[in-house]
């Protein structure tokens, strides 16, 4: 027996080298961190909803045509991706004024937006991903102008897919942040989707209530973090609704439990 190579260690998840070259296993950790890093918990069973409700998505979204970096998930906390570079950027779009909108711009929370906005942020934790523009990710050259189409394109598609998917189980897609890499396949570059779509990085509300059903709850101590994310998966058929038990295997390869 020999260790696996960890290519890289994240805030919530560990990359580590795959079993065929271009490939690579991407495992969720139960750790949570808010304000780059000033709080940190660990959550028991995050990583599991979020290894399966991001599975849900990426399939969803391979479906209508959005290239991801998902392969398959292996089992409880991992999931087998394709090997991308990273694009330096965290695409935020946003349907409703909530977090970092709302101080900058002096907004209230809840305030719906006149159209959805897309905002682009700079990812450097020493920095703490600041705000960009399209005219600093031109001069510095963090994506190409080809790259700029492809993101806006699937940004707003994946905006599209994600309000309703989350509308047709109760829940308001208040806004989202979603990253990107550059598969290389021979001469070739593509954009493809990659990271993950979780409650770590959608703001989603309850459509009656406006209970909050993602990682706000952390962030701002509201409890119950863990059960807002289950509630997320029940909702999305996801796990069962007595409890955290996966409603179905499918697609998913072999789920063989937790092996860390
Ligand atoms: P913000 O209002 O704090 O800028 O967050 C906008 C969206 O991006 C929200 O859905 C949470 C998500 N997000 C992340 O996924 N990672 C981050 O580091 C930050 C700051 C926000
Ligand atoms: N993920 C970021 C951090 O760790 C911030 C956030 O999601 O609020 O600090």
């Amino acid at each position: 027996m020999s260790r696996r190579k960890k290519l890289y260690e994240g805030k919530a998840k560990i990359l580590y080298e795959g079993p065929e070259p271009g490939t690579l296993v991407q495992y969720f950790k139960d750790d949570a961190t808010a304000f780059n890093n000033q709080k940190h918990a660990t959550l028991e069973g995050k990583g599991v909803l979020n290894n399966r409700i991001s599975e849900y998505i990426m399939l969803g979204l391979g479906r209508i045509g959005i290239p991801t970096h998902f392969i398959k998930r292996l089992n409880m906390r991992e999931q087998l991706v394709r090997q991308v570079e990273i694009i330096p950027l965290e695409v935020i779009c946003r349907n409703v004024a909530a977090g970092s909108m709302c101080k900058r711009l002096g907004l209230e929370e809840g305030q719906p937006l006149p159209r959805s906005i897309v905002e682009f942020c700079y990812k450097n934790d020493d920095l703490e991903d600041p705000l960009v523009t399209e005219e600093h990710i031109a001069a510095f050259n963090w994506a190409s102008p080809q790259e700029m189409d492809d993101l806006m394109a699937m940004t707003l598609r994946i905006n599209d897919y994600l309000s309703g998917l989350f509308a047709a189980v109760g829940i308001q897609l208040i806004d989202f942040k979603l990253e990107f890499g550059r598969q290389y396949e021979g001469d070739m570059v593509r954009t493809v989707l990659a990271d993950e779509i979780s409650p770590d990085s959608c703001r989603l509300w309850d459509i009656e209530s406006g209970q909050k059903l993602d990682k706000d709850r952390f962030r701002r101590d509201l409890g119950n973090v863990t059960e807002a994310y289950a509630e997320v998966a029940r909702r999305l058929g996801i796990i069962k609704p007595n409890g955290t038990a996966p409603a179905n295997d499918t697609g998913a390869g072999t789920d063989n439990g937790e092996d860390e």
